[in-house]
């Protein structure tokens, strides 16, 4: 099966979470815009859609779903989202996308996270993929070479991105991650760091490994 399919599974399976009558929490990426188009196909029993992401809301709109304002619709029952790395906690790396700061937000005023991801995201430690860190523009070279300090991984520049924020990300390389919920919480304190893609303080709660059938775990 290709990583394609499998994720168009993962992102259909989801939809067995939706209720009626909800607010949907939406993430950003390939494996989600699955999601939302079979979204589309219960949108007149929900509400509408809490969005992470431009692209996102775009792809909401197009298919007629109402995005809502996190400040206006209080607690979400459900959110939805893909990953870059899970790990055997439901621990992720998120931000390939470049939208972790609005995905963290929420996650964290979320009920319920289901993480929908192929199984070529599943590893046994995090940090193979370049763990992302988005960051006020000024301050890019400052947190750099506090988190080559910190860490000893290698921060590299995501030229030529910004962020829907408009800010800047750094793509930290070499990373074997023991720690996440520890690493997580020191970059946080970083001046100039507005989040890092570090999902470990708030983990999924529900995981879904595309294939045939899906695995839930
Ligand atoms: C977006 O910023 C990311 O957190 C995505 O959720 C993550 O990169 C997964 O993307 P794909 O579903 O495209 O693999």
């Amino acid at each position: 099966m290709s990583q394609n399919e499998a994720k168009r599974l993962a992102g259909e399976k989801a939809i067995e979470y939706v209720e009626d009558g909800m607010i949907v929490g939406v993430g950003t990426g390939s494996t989600v815009a699955y999601f939302i188009d079979a979204l589309a196909g219960v949108k007149d029993r929900i509400k509408g859609a809490v969005s992470s992401s431009e692209q996102s809301t775009a792809r909401l709109r197009a298919h007629g779903i109402e995005v809502m304002e996190l400040n206006h619709t209080g607690k979400l029952a459900l959110y939805v989202d893909g990953a870059d790395e899970c790990d055997g906690y439901k621990r992720l790396i998120k931000g390939g996308g470049a939208a972790l700061t609005r995905e963290k937000i929420i996650a964290e005023a979320s009920e319920t996270f289901v993480c929908i991801i192929d199984p070529a995201k599943q590893v046994p430690v995090l940090g193979k993929f370049p763990l992302p860190v988005e960051v006020i523009p000024m301050a890019r070279s400052l947190v750099a070479r506090e988190i080559l300090a910190m860490t000893g991984g290698q921060p590299v520049w995501r030229d030529g991105v910004v962020t829907d924020n408009g800010n800047w990300i750094l793509d930290i390389h070499g990373l074997s991650i023991v720690d996440p919920v520890g690493m997580e919480r020191d970059i946080n304190q970083i001046p100039g760091v507005v989040s890092v893609g570090l999902f470990a303080r708030r983990p999924a709660d529900v995981v879904i490994v595309g294939g045939q059938p899906p695995r839930v775990l």
